[in-house]
């Protein structure tokens, strides 16, 4: 197969300062693409971020490897901040192509000693940072009629774990938002996929141990990116995990279930199926809510 290649293509990668980000920001640049590194360069729990110099360091990074990129120091977690992330890209270089919403936060706690603050923070980053910057980029992709977004979820949000209520949501709420998203820009050729990454960053330095993170370079996931934000990739609401290495489409699975009479419903007819209702057998992962409505419908129609 011939090189994937992003000459005259602009992208955005959200926290692009560290970690995983930076390799995104650096691999689609090393292919030609002109790239905005937004970081505001915060600590891990979000509580400051100032710092211009993550993002800078990584321009400069590109820009001595020859490649095309500006910094961005604004935080996604505000409308105004997402504005500016996407001005930046229409004022350097003319339009946008890609987002890649990736910049994220963690305040692990127990569910009982979470506070509102935890909660709201990192939502605010995640979930409403991932809606703020697709919202701002939205009219220029449509312009475009082009437009490749990579969303970031988590395994903590596709199954959920311990310390994360607030990170499992937010991750959760960002696929439910990439594949409405998806649906929205499928006429205009906006595909909008989500990565649930694994990787060597500082997130995961205090929790795997080295001899593990040492297989986990943030590059082997930027891989995928790259091929999610290409014009050869035609497949858009859809998830894939993806480290290390490994790479397989996750989907919700509804199963081929049961259908009573609707003069039999009751919590005993529900107990009696539950071996049934249950069984994964022939399950299906729908295309969007009125093909999962419908086979509901199906049985109330009979
Ligand atoms: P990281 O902490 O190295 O990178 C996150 C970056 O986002 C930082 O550079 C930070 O300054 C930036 N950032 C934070 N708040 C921001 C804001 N409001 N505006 C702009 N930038 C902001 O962590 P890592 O691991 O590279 O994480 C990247 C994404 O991948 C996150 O969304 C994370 O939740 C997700 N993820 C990572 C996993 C892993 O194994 N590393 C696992 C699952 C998900």
């Amino acid at each position: 197969m011939s090189e994937l290649r992003f000459d005259n293509r602009v992208a955005i990668v959200t926290g692009a300062g560290g970690g995983l980000g930076r390799a995104h920001a650096l691999l689609l640049a090393k292919r030609g693409a002109k790239v905005v590194v937004n970081d505001l360069g915060g600590a891990m729990d979000g509580s400051s971020g100032s710092g211009s110099s993550a993002a800078d360091k990584v321009v400069d990074e590109i820009k001595a490897a020859g490649g095309q990129a500006v910094a961005s120091y604004d935080g996604v977690d505000t409308w105004e901040g997402a504005q500016k992330i996407v001005a930046k890209a229409k004022e350097a270089f003319g339009k946008l192509d890609i987002v890649i919403n990736n910049a994220g936060i963690l305040r692990d706690v127990s569910f009982l000693k979470m506070t509102d603050e935890d909660w709201d923070k990192v939502l605010r980053v995640h979930l409403s940072g991932t809606m703020f910057v697709s919202r701002a980029a939205w009219p220029l992709l449509r312009e475009n009629n082009y437009g490749r977004v990579v969303n970031t979820t988590s395994a903590a949000g596709l199954y959920g774990n311990f310390g994360q209520a607030n990170y499992s949501s937010a991750k959760l709420g960002i696929v439910g938002l990439s594949k409405t998203l998806a649906h929205e820009g499928a006429k205009y050729n906006i595909k909008v996929n989500v990565i649930a990454p694994i990787a060597k960053s500082r997130m995961t330095e205090t929790v795997m141990p080295p001899n593990v993170l040492e297989k986990l370079a943030p590059e082997y996931v930027s891989a995928l990116v790259a091929y999610l934000v290409s014009d050869k990739c035609e497949d858009s609401a859809q998830v894939y995990a993806v480290g290390g290495g490994y790479f397989s489409r996750v989907a919700v699975m509804e199963a081929e279930g049961i259908g009573l009479p609707v003069e039999k419903v009751s919590p005993e007819a529900v107990a009696e199926q539950w071996a049934k209702i249950n069984d994964m057998t022939g399950a299906k992962a729908y295309g969007n809510a009125m093909e999962a409505a419908g086979a509901a419908m199906k049985f109330a129609m009979m």
